[in-house]
């Protein structure tokens, strides 16, 4: 009697991270949490804004009946039309609320998105470094993941892609800012991977739907601008969540917004429906989807983060680290001091440091660090940084 051989595999494949979430654990309980420097998880140090707290209490002591109840699966009409104004400012392109499905997070929406669009066999280009997930959610739809590798200081290589598309591609997802490097991809190189989509389609008649998978689109610093993929593309999808920019990621919200621009975007807008009711979804969290109507234009602090940002490539690169400084996202992915990443990590470990190997996202040679943390986490790992830099290259 087992389960599924498939699952066995791919929990195999991925133990690393339940083996230093273990470590860390194990690690904690020994010698007390606030000697452990842990920057293992994207779970956000920051409390939600007070406007969160204040729009759960009116709701909560609201008493007209119904709030709790089944709904649409797509979700509520007035979210998703406070959804839709928001995002027709935001990429200067009009969008009505039918363009927009409430989901379970960015997660629910990558597989309801992934669900609606693909065959079997059909082939989804993943860039690397990839957020661990989306493998495992091509998969449970019955798509092949294939990995391309983005240009060495982590922007978009639009000729990879190209070498990568053939008459089996579907899709491709794209996350930025990025989950692990921070970069954003910048409005030229995004343009061009549209026009090559187009010519595609031009040529072929075959569509490649963009997923821009984007729960850190609010997480940018120094003034930079996100590029619209909904300007740069019609056949585009917008998948995010209120996770990281609300720091809600327990509370499972986000959505998927479909460009109005595509041509079949009503068909497209009627398989995410269904798609959100079959994977057993049914809605996105109906409390949820009345406090974020109500919370366009609301986000934590994000000065806050970019000075947690400040402070740990100062210290790094003081510390002789080479990295690109992140420009969105909470995430910094430095080079790996020795090509051995998972040592290095190791290493770190030793230094009750906690990190994620650059293997995990399919880049080995460098390793993560989520800096959604308190200040002492970052202060107080610098002197282990240090250590573990000098042990691994003398
Ligand atoms: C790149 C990326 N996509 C999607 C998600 C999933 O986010 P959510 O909590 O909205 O499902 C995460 C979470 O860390 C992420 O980093």
């Amino acid at each position: 009697m087992s389960i599924a051989n498939k699952i066995k595999d791919y929990m195999e494949r991925a133990s690393w991270i339940r083996k230093m979430f273990e470590q860390g654990l194990e690690l904690k309980s020994r010698l007390g949490a606030e000697k452990v420097f842990d920057f293992s998880l994207g779970n956000p140090n920051l409390e939600p804004p007070d406007e969160v707290r204040k729009a759960i209490l009116r709701l909560i002591n609201d008493e007209r009946p119904g709030k709790h109840a089944y709904m649409p699966n797509a979700g509520l009409r007035e979210t998703r039309q406070a959804v839709a104004n928001s995002l027709s400012q935001d990429h200067a392109v009009k969008l009505t609320w039918e363009q927009v499905i409430m989901t379970c997070g960015a997660g629910g929406g990558l597989n309801v998105a992934l669900k609606t669009i693909l065959d079997p066999g059909d082939e989804v280009l993943v860039l690397s470094p990839y957020f661990v997930e989306y493998l495992f959610y091509v998969d449970n739809h019955n798509g092949i993941g294939k990995l391309i590798k983005n240009n060495e200081d982590f922007t978009l290589n639009v000729g990879a892609i190209e070498a990568g598309v053939n008459p089996r591609t579907k899709a491709i997802i794209i996350n930025s800012p990025n989950n692990p490097s921070g970069r954003i991809y910048d409005e030229p190189s995004l343009k061009n991977l549209g026009k090559l989509f187009e010519t595609i389609q031009k040529r072929s008649g075959q569509t490649i739907y963009l997923l821009s998978d984007e729960p850190y689109s609010k997480l940018v610093y120094d003034g930079v601008k996100i590029p619209s993929i909904f300007q740069a593309y019609p056949y585009s999808m917008v998948i995010t969540s209120y996770s990281k920019d609300l720091s809600l990621p327990g509370e499972r919200i986000g959505y998927v917004a479909v460009n109005p621009g595509m041509e079949n975007w009503k068909q497209v807008v009627d398989g995410l429906t269904f798609c959100n009711r079959i994977l057993g979804f049914v809605n996105a969290p109906a409390l949820m989807q009345h406090i974020v109507s109500k919370l366009q234009g609301v986000q934590v602090d994000v000065s806050e983060y970019q000075r947690k940002r400040d402070n740990l490539c100062r210290g790094l690169a003081g510390a002789g680290y080479s990295f690109i400084k992140p420009e969105g996202a909470f995430y910094l992915f430095p080079k790996s001091p020795i090509p051995d990443d998972v040592l290095f990590v190791n290493t770190l470990l030793q230094e009750n440091i906690l990190a994620v190997p650059g293997m995990g996202f399919g880049t080995p040679g460098y390793f993560r660090l989520a800096y959604c943390v308190e200040d002492r986490v970052i202060e107080g790992a610098m002197e282990g940084f240090r250590r573990a830099v000098k042990k691994a290259t003398t």
